[in-house]
């Protein structure tokens, strides 16, 4: 067992997966503020603040009050080092949004009691069920009037295809709440809300045993109501199984509310407990562990200039397996090139702190000369591992692209190239053309406005968007046993390659995927393209 193996086995690398507004910033301010990173919620990643803090990295951002950039958030609590990996939440999210989840182990889904499954979780869940990464739900806001809470989890089974099994159960809500039941240790806890953004206020715990106790504590008739529902919830829910929360089969489901500090230490514990270690990763000669080998990582994200006074990029990469030190050598396995890595370090929210070491679970943003690309190898320089590819994330807002001055031709094809090389955008083709047809895929339309924005200011070349009605994209997973010219599509089917010249199918609604699925019998298509 390798002398660093604790280290390994203590971290828990996981992504906050919700829709704007469900509470996912709040919900990391508390976790910080458990884990004592920070002495008052709100003083890290306030939304007020977030709006300038979070980074620099494009004037967009500044004139557009948003984060494109996503950070790792590091800290200890109860033994355990945590890593909590930030998609953007912005509703102009980004396929790195998506990438994100493939550096994580696990992920913590945020619901807002009063919504209930949104747009934005229902995307980002897909993801995690093709990861099979176990998925925990905390169901947000219960201070607020709420939706069923039968008919939340029925939603969710009924969504996102996953079972439920709550491991504590809320007493009313909005004015009327009252605090969990928790059903493990068969006792209430009681909400009061005048613990707002502190971490004293300790909840009190009433025995769920004796009735006359609980109706003292929280009311005849919710005492009442909870026992009928303890009652429902014991013959009617999933049994708590362990290894179906592991392969992603089964989510456990924690009621409370982030604002008010509720529910959410309970819910920390129970997550770290129930989580994963750093998983096992599979690469061309099998599972690497992340204990047994040496040092190894995958570049997962590129960011480009985000310092623009320096014009750099940097390179996140997930460590795999070992232990990394900054001052070892190691190899970039694509380049086939020996190197030490560069200024490795933690990104924080609106800092970056240099690196000395750093282990399996743990994220490093390396400075890139411009020589990685997402799904890159690194190791050991003796060794020659290749981890699976990330696959590429269906797009959803189309356009088609023209050039204002058509004698740049030479300058866009290489901007707009190398641009979708770093994994900012998709490029495609009309199935019969070249490079002078161009349509741009993306995930959020905001990075049309990057597209256009660091054409104009790193290649000087201007560009005009035609907005397409096409939302679906799908591969075809048989290409080679299909002929896709006599594919029998719908009318507003339309036939594309990538810049490898893989075909790919456009479609303006879910409607027509369907009716092509249907009329090609044996025709595989997917949602998420095998680099
Ligand atoms: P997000 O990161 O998922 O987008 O959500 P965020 O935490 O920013 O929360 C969105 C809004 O919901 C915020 O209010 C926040 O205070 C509120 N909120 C979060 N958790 C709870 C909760 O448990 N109960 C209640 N009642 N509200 C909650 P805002 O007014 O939009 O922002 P702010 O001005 O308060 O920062």
């Amino acid at each position: 067992m390798a002398a660093y193996a604790d280290e390994i086995n203590r971290r828990r690398t996981f992504a906050i997966i919700s829709h704007p507004d469900a509470g996912k910033t709040t919900l990391t301010e508390k976790f910080l503020l458990y884990g004592g990173a920070i002495n008052l919620a709100g003083s890290v990643k306030g939304k007020a603040t977030a709006r300038h803090a979070v980074s620099d990295w494009m004037e967009i951002e500044k004139e557009r009050g948003i984060s494109v950039t996503s950070s790792v958030l590091q800290f200890e609590y109860g033994g355990f080092c945590i890593n909590i990996l930030d998609t953007p939440g912005h509703q102009d999210f980004s396929e790195d949004t998506y990438r994100t989840l493939m550096a994580a182990d696990s992920a913590v889904m945020v619901i807002d009691a009063s919504k209930g499954v949104e747009a934005q979780t229902r995307k980002l869940f897909k993801v995690c069920v093709m990861r099979k990464i176990p998925i925990f739900t905390f169901i947000n806001k219960m201070d607020r009037d709420a939706n069923d809470t039968f008919e939340l989890l029925d939603e969710i089974e009924k969504e996102l295809g996953i079972a439920t099994c709550p491991v504590n159960w809320p007493i009313g809500s909005g004015k009327s709440f009252k605090g969990v039941y928790d059903r493990n240790k068969d006792v209430v806890l009681t909400f009061s809300d005048t613990q707002k953004g502190t971490k004293e206020g300790e909840t009190t715990e009433i025995p769920a045993g004796d009735r006359a106790v609980l109706a003292q504590g929280i009311g005849g008739e919710a005492a009442d109501k909870l026992l009928d529902e303890i009652e429902l919830l014991d013959g009617a829910s999933a049994e708590f199984d362990l290894e179906a929360v592991r392969s992603g089969e089964l989510t456990p489901v924690f009621f409370g509310s982030a604002l008010t500090n509720f529910g959410v230490e309970v819910f920390l514990k129970y997550f770290l407990e129930m989580t994963t270690t750093p998983l096992p990763r599979k690469a061309d000669i099998g599972l690497i562990d992340p204990v047994e080998n040496n040092f190894s990582a995958f570049v997962f994200k590129i960011q480009a200039n985000m310092n623009k006074a320096h014009r750099d990029r940097i390179a996140f990469m997930r460590i795999c397996s070992g232990k990394f030190d900054a001052s070892m050598e190691v190899k970039h396995v694509q380049g086939d090139k020996v190197m030490r890595l560069s200024q490795p370090q933690q990104i924080m929210a609106d800092e970056r702190k240099i690196l000395e070491e750093a282990y399996a679970g743990d994220i490093i943003g390396v400075f890139d000369p411009g020589i990685f690309s997402i799904g890159d190898t690194i190791c050991m320089p003796k060794e020659k591992i290749c981890y699976e590819g990330i696959p590429t994330f269906a797009p959803e807002h189309f356009a088609r692209v023209r050039q204002v001055d058509s004698m740049k031709r030479k300058q866009f094809v290489k901007g707009i190239t190398q641009i979708a090389q770093e994994g900012a955008i998709q490029i495609f083709q009309e199935m019969s053309m070249g490079m002078e047809e161009i349509i741009v895929g993306v995930v959020g339309v905001l990075q049309f406005d990057v597209l256009k924005y660091r054409l104009e200011n790193e290649y000087n070349v201007e560009i005009r968007l035609e907005p397409l009605p096409y939302e679906h994209i799908r591969w075809i997973e048989n290409k080679d046993e299909v002929n896709v010219e006599r594919l029998m599509g719908t009318s507003d089917m339309k036939k594309i390659k990538d810049l490898k010249g893989n075909p790919l199918l456009l479609f303006i609604n879910s409607w027509s995927v369907g009716m092509t699925l249907d009329r090609n019998k044996g025709l595989i298509l997917s949602e998420f393209g095998r680099n």
